[in-house]
């Protein structure tokens, strides 16, 4: 057989033999994945990026070609020649190729490999960093294989998704003006401007509002950002996401245009027909402010119940009913300082119900839990028959009519158990949210990533456009300081800024944020006024954004986007744990290459 590879010509790939090629004469490339030797002829596993198939070598067929394979390790490149034969009895319903196998009549070794340092399958216990470090051999093991090969799938169909709809996709560019605020930027040196920086991109939003400006109408990229945030399972310091710009739109269709993609992705790649779960194509809308009050986070996982109650109003009706630790929160609003905004202090109520038979001690560890969230502990009672509050220290000191009130606000039932919080609504909201899927992935609640119907996807609308600064008096934007306020909200710009509502949106999969967008500012009167409200100097908007500021004023169309993390949707689509997982090359958990050193120190020279 031919040594080099230009005289052969692969017929097809392992993971794509079947029966009907039986008889054929095929050349294969690929891996040895295993050796096994039985009574005379020995058996190799060979694997390319499509499976693996079993081939025989007998010696009667091919001596040398035998002892190629009698010699051969895990991971060594081979070539063979040969013919496709019935496996009968023998057949391997668990492999896709196992109806057959190849009996080798020719067989060259393209290259020997060292002994890897960890087995090339799934399910190993090897640690994360040591296959970071060979990620070459981990990209080998089916799993990644699936998954890289799913995120192609999702890239691919969204370019053609977007190319039938008539967007046009526009590269913007990575190395970009420093400006202060928003994620914390990479920074670039410029060796032509000594002491000079670029900043890599946080995501191409200024730009693709200026392709708007441009009359693009319709704009779409796949691009990389990069933030420098403290990374966790769902994110990445470089990521991709699916950026999308559109002129003379509304909400409706924003949303229609991803509604329609997600459509496409989860019929291509999961093979789920989202129209059975959402008949008009149109996807679940809840606003911010129920979230908040339901779920006490933006991104709720709907597929279980075990949702909050605000207990807030009803503590100031009893004036604390009875317990100490709410009774600050009731003076408050007795003496006229309880202010909604400012840092706005609530009392929620979380049920678990009785069928989760919480022992004491289950309790004790849940308020532990909630204690490493910086809570100062988890009060809780259960409730007896007629609704008396058992197993806990407010039971002595309760109010009869607040008890009966909070036990019919929150639906409790005798052998249920409350949990309360209270205190600034930003950590009482944190802490519930996280105690809450807690709870649920400890009773069972959350199915199986994608069982049967079981995603759920929801439109988080309407949320503030500011919210307070550090220091209590200055308003911040929530998001960015374009995006458009509700017509219905103009007048509280100056008035109440914290009431002001925007076109701001966030789709959500499953408890992950996999899209953020707005429909943005295009007016330069309303801009200048928001701009007021944030405590933004004319000088100041021009410093930071002067250009787009400037290119409003020439005819610039009323228009809105959003973006989807792309790294994000394969992670949940593949049903991975982590981000990692459908990223060819990522970073750690603490921002490095484990294969290449990155980050490294650099000269200072380089630096300036
Ligand atoms: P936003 O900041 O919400 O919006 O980002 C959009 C989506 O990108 C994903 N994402 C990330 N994925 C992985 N690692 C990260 N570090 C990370 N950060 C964000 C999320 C998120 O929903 N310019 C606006 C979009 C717009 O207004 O049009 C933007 O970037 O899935």
């Amino acid at each position: 057989m031919a040594r080099f590879i230009d005289e052969l010509k692969r017929t097809h790939m392992c993971g794509d033999m079947r029966e009907q090629h039986i008889s054929d004469e095929v050349v294969l490339f690929g891996w040895v994945q295993n050796r096994r030797d039985h009574g005379g002829c020995i058996f190799i596993d060979l694997r390319d990026r499509t499976g693996i198939v079993q081939l025989v070598f007998d010696p009667s067929i091919n001596g040398e070609a035998f002892s190629l394979a009698d010699s051969s390790r895990s991971e060594w490149v081979v070539g063979i020649r040969g013919a496709v034969r019935d496996r009968g009895e023998q057949r391997n319903p668990r492999l896709a190729t196992g109806a057959i196998e190849v009996v080798v009549r020719e067989a060259v070794v393209f290259n020997r490999s060292e002994t890897p340092p960890f087995l090339i399958e799934d399910d190993i216990d090897t640690h994360e960093d040591k296959r970071l470090e060979h990620r070459y051999l981990d990209l080998r093991r089916p799993a990644l294989q699936r998954a890289i090969l799913a995120r192609h799938n999702l890239m691919a169909t969204t370019r053609e998704h977007f190319r039938r709809e008539q967007f046009v996709e526009v590269e913007t560019p990575y190395l970009l003006k420093y400006t202060p605020g928003g994620a914390r930027n990479f920074l670039v040196p410029s060796r032509h401007q000594p002491g000079s920086f670029y900043a890599l991109a946080e995501s191409p939003q200024l730009f693709k509002q200026l392709l708007m400006v441009a009359g693009y109408d319709r704009y779409y990229q796949i691009v990389k950002c990069f933030r420098d945030e403290d990374l966790r399972i769902d994110r990445q310091p470089e990521f991709t996401q699916i950026d999308v710009e559109m002129s003379f739109v509304n909400e409706d269709d924003i949303f229609g245009t991803i509604e329609g993609l997600l459509t496409r992705l989860f019929a291509d790649v999961l093979e789920i027909d989202l129209k059975q779960k959402y008949p008009a194509g149109a996807f679940p809308r809840m606003t911010f402010e129920e979230s908040m009050r339901r779920f006490g986070n933006d991104k709720p996982d709907i597929r279980f119940g075990l949702e909050h109650t605000d207990l807030t109003g009803l503590v100031i009706e009893h004036g604390g009913g009875g317990i100490p630790f709410f009774k600050p929160i009731a003076d408050k609003f007795a003496t006229g300082s309880y202010r909604r905004d400012l840092p706005e202090e609530i009392v929620k109520a979380l049920v678990i119900p009785a069928s989760a038979n919480l022992s004491r001690a289950d309790g004790e560890k849940l308020e532990k839990y909630v204690r490493g969230m910086g809570a100062g502990g988890l009060a809780r009672a259960k409730l007896g028959e007629g609704g008396a509050w058992t197993q806990s220290p407010l039971a002595k000191s309760v109010d009869d009519a607040f008890r009966q009130a909070v036990n019919e606000a929150t639906g409790a039932q005798p052998g249920d158990v409350i949990c309360f919080q209270s205190g600034e609504a930003h950590k009482v909201h944190t802490v519930m949210a996280n105690l809450r899927v807690h709870i649920a992935k400890k009773l069972g609640l959350i199915p199986e990533h994608g069982s049967g119907d079981k995603w759920e996807l929801l439109w988080i609308v309407d949320p503030p456009l500011f919210e307070r600064g550090e220091d209590d008096d200055s308003w911040v934007a929530a998001h960015h300081p374009f995006t458009r306020p509700h017509d219905a909200c103009l007048p509280l710009l100056e008035a109440d800024p914290g009431k002001v509502l925007c076109h701001r949106y966030d789709l959500v999969l499953n408890g992950f944020e996999i899209a953020g967008g707005s429909i943005r500012l295009h007016d330069p009167d309303v801009q200048a006024r928001v701009f007021t409200a944030l405590g933004i100097s004319d000088q100041e908007a021009k410093e930071k954004f002067g250009f787009l500021l400037e290119a409003l004023r020439y005819g610039a169309p009323p228009h809105g986007g959003i973006a989807m993390g792309m790294d994000r949707l394969a992670m949940l689509l593949t049903e991975s744990e982590n981000i990692r997982d459908v990223i060819a090359f990522p970073k750690t958990q603490r921002g490095s290459d484990q294969m290449t050193g990155a980050p490294s120190p650099v000269d200072v020279e380089q630096l300036v």
